[in-house]
Order: structure tokens, then sequence, then C-alpha cells
């Protein structure tokens, strides 16, 4: 079987005459011959150049919640902004989003961005303003967006250069960061209590925060294993540290009031992006009042001629107006177990070893490992060529999810019983095509 993708790859050399490696995020290049371009997308579906139709899994790295084109959301942003989208002014929509946002997860402040690199750079600064403290841990295999002081020891970043678990070192993601940056992170394993303990007992007056993706969801979606959170919200107490929950994937997604709802820890800081707009570009910082009102002083800058433009706060308005009203959450839970056990049942019938993580809205699987992945090295171990084989043969037969494995399967709201249904079918057909 072999899809034609003549469009495709003509449209991919003439982006590439344009823009470095054709793609508008390194993200998006996969190699010569799988790289996308996409027409368009309805509900669960997108459309190749050459009008193949995959069931999308990725839904643009996870915002698209309520499917492509959402009816209700793309109106409501087209009426919004025949009135103008920006006014260097606040508009009522904007405090609309602030106020459901607050509702809905528990934040008692609320500034709103545009995507999950600018709030994650300026919860960092907002911490460290309101500390006087200038490192902070992050945990290897997390990845919060594209600015400097977090592109050490991502998902991205080989499992060789990170050092001994004992003593973890900060690779760079990338080349161009001033090299002076690394000292102001301290990297640590996922899940590692010891290591933790012994780190921020040490250094706990450097500390201005530990940033943390609840679930790591750029890492396979591998769950924090019971009592973890319990002892970062602890120790953030003990010491004064702002606990900063990157809910860029989580939020909106792993329950209506995101991973702080989901394990029941409030954190002092919370970013949000994706899901909160299904698919236009809008971010927020949430938190206590008492961090938060560090920005009262005007002392602390946050700004952006985009923040809270009328798009994407209209886009936010309605999204999380439909999150609250409808079974949403309950939806793409429901679908996304089915998928969960399904993908179980058939990778287990075929013998082949692996682990399923994550939330059902957020899911993934690694394959060629026995047990339970508890950080990046662990899902470093399973078997990432496997997976990409197996994913490019479920690509060839129409259901999209991420060829890269660490990467989650993300459900939306038009996901339905026929669509997993399908989705188990060509799962099966995929896996028996990998095993020849
Ligand atoms: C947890 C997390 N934080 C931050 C970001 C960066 O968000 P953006 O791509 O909108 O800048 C991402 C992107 O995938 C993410 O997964």
């Amino acid at each position: 079987m072999s899809r034609n993708l003549t469009q495709t790859h003509a449209w991919f050399q003439k982006s590439k005459q344009f823009t470095p490696m054709g793609v508008n995020s390194n993200f998006r290049y996969w190699d010569e011959e799988t790289t996308m371009i996409i027409s368009r997308g309805a509900g669960p579906y997108i459309w190749d150049m050459d009008d193949n139709r995959y069931i999308d899994y990725r839904l643009g790295f996870g915002p698209v919640i309520l499917g492509h084109g959402y009816a209700p959301v793309v109106e409501g942003v087209a009426e919004a902004i025949k009135n103008g989208t920006v006014f260097a002014w606040t508009t009522p929509m904007e405090i609309a989003v602030a106020e459901r946002i607050i509702r809905m997860t528990g934040v008692e402040k609320v500034r709103l961005g545009n995507t999950g690199t600018e709030v994650t750079m300026h919860a960092l600064r907002i911490a460290r303003a309101y500390t006087g403290r200038e490192r902070f841990i992050k945990f290897e295999g997390q990845y919060h967006g594209m600015h400097d002081y977090v592109l050490f020891s991502t998902a991205s970043s080989p499992v060789g250069a990170l050092g001994s678990p004992h003593s973890p070192v900060n690779s760079p993601t990338t080349s161009g960061i001033p090299h002076g940056i690394s000292q102001y992170v301290i990297n640590l394993p996922f899940n590692n209590l010891e290591r933790l303990e012994e780190v921020v007992s040490a250094r706990w007056h450097e500390l201005a925060a530990i940033m943390v993706e609840p679930i790591m969801g750029n890492a396979a979606g591998v769950m924090p294993q019971p009592g973890w959170l319990e002892k970062l919200r602890e120790l953030c107490d003990r010491y004064g540290i702002v606990l900063l929950f990157d809910e860029v994937k989580t939020g909106f997604r792993v329950a209506r009031g995101g991973a702080q709802e989901y394990f029941g820890i409030q954190a002092d800081l919370v970013t949000y992006a994706k899901a909160m707009g299904n698919g236009f570009p809008i971010a927020a910082i949430g938190g206590k009042a008492k961090v938060m009102d560090i920005l009262e002083s005007g002392g602390v800058a946050h700004g952006g001629t985009y923040t809270g433009n009328g798009a994407g706060a209209a886009a936010a308005n309605i999204t999380l107006d439909i999150l609250e009203r409808e079974p949403v959450i309950e939806s793409i839970f429901a679908q996304g177990q089915k998928l969960m056990d399904g993908i179980h049942d058939i990778l287990t019938r075929a013998g082949i070893p692996h682990f399923v993580t994550g939330v059902p809205s957020m899911f993934s699987y690694i394959l060629g490992v026995e047990e339970e992945p508890k950080n990046f090295r662990d899902y470093c171990a399973g078997d990432d060529a496997l997976y990409e084989e197996l994913a490019m043969e479920l690509i060839e037969r129409g259901v999209m999810p991420d060829c890269d494995g660490r990467e989650p399967w993300f459900m939306c709201y038009q996901h339905d019983d026929g669509i997993v249904a399908q989705t188990l079918s060509v799962f099966e057909d995929a896996v028996k095509a990998v095993k020849q």
C-alpha cells in the first residue's frame, strides 16, 4: 500500500524554497518523504494536498480539543473580530476569559498571553521577582517552550548527554544559547524523590521555582508517581519556592481544572495555552494572588501587543464555555480509554512488550519495555524505531499519530465510537504489517 503524495511533495519542495526546512517549526519536519503539507481539517480529520484523509490524533500538538474548524468557535471568532482585534486597551472579552479561568481552575489572578513559550517565560520572571532568587529546577525530558532558560535536557536531548542520574548535567537542546544561561537551571530526573530532596535541601535559597509538567506531555505522557507532586508542593511550601505547573498541554484537557484538579494539588503559578483556544493563539498565566500581585507594582515586566487579542480571547471565551457546559472531558476520556484498552489488547496479542502511558485524553504507549517508565531515561529505554515504524503504517492507512513516540495521542470531542473502532481496526492491521 502506498498513498499518492505527489502534490504534497511538490508543495513541500516549494515551501523549502522560501522557508528553512520548509516548515515554520522544526517539530513539523519529519524527513524528506514524510513531511506533510495539509490543505484543511474538519472535526477529527485532516487532509493532505493529495486529498488523503487522516483521523488526526496530533490535533496541532494538542490544542484542538473540540475538533478542527469547530463551528461555534469559528463563527464566534468571526463575529468578534468584525469589531477589531487589538486596541491597546482591555476588552470585556479578556475580562470574561480571566473570570472563566479562575472559576474553572482555582487560580486567583490571571494574565493573558499568546503562546506557551511566552507564558512560561513570563511565569519564570514572576517567580524570580517574587522570591528574589534566580535559579530554578526543571525535569529531564520536559519541554517548556522555545526561550533560552528552558532549552536544556528537554525531550529533544539525547539520553547519553544527560549525565548520571545521580549528578545530571544540563544538556543544551540547541546552539545559540549563551553559555552562562545554563547556570540558572537545574535538571533532575522526574519522579526521583531522593535526588529532588537532596538538591532542594542543599540549594533552596537559590531556587525561585520548581517548574514541572505534572504529566510528561512531551515524553509519552509518563505519569507522576503517587506522592511525587505532593512532595513538590511540600518542598516548595517548606522553602518558599514557587511551584510552577506548566499546564500548556494538560490545562483544560486532563480535567476542566487541568492537572491541578486531576491530582488535587494547587500550584503557585500555572501556565496554560493549547486547549484553551481550540487552535487559536491564546495563553495564560494564572496563580495565587500573592504571587501574581508582584505585577501590581508595574515593576515586573509583562506585556505584549497581542496579549488578549480579539481572536484569541474570543476563541478562549467560547472554547472554555463549551468545556464548562458540555461533556467534552467526559467524552474524550471515554473514547481515549477505549483506545488505550484496545491498543493494549492488540499489542499484547501480538506479543509486543509495551506500557500504555498517560491519561485517556492524552495518552501514548512505549514499546519494548516491561515495566512502567517513570522518567525520561526510562522512556528512552523503549523502542523508538519500532514506534515510528508502527506510526508510519498507521499514517499510511489514514490514522495520524505523531511518528515521534514522545508526542502523545490527543483526543478531541469529535473522536466518536465509529472513529475509535476504525482506529483500532487500522491499528490491528498496522501491527500485523510491522510484525511481517
Ligand atoms: C508543556 C509545554 N510548555 C510549553 C510549550 C510551548 O508552547 P508553544 O509551542 O505554544 O510556545 C509546549 C509546547 O508544546 C509544551 O508542551
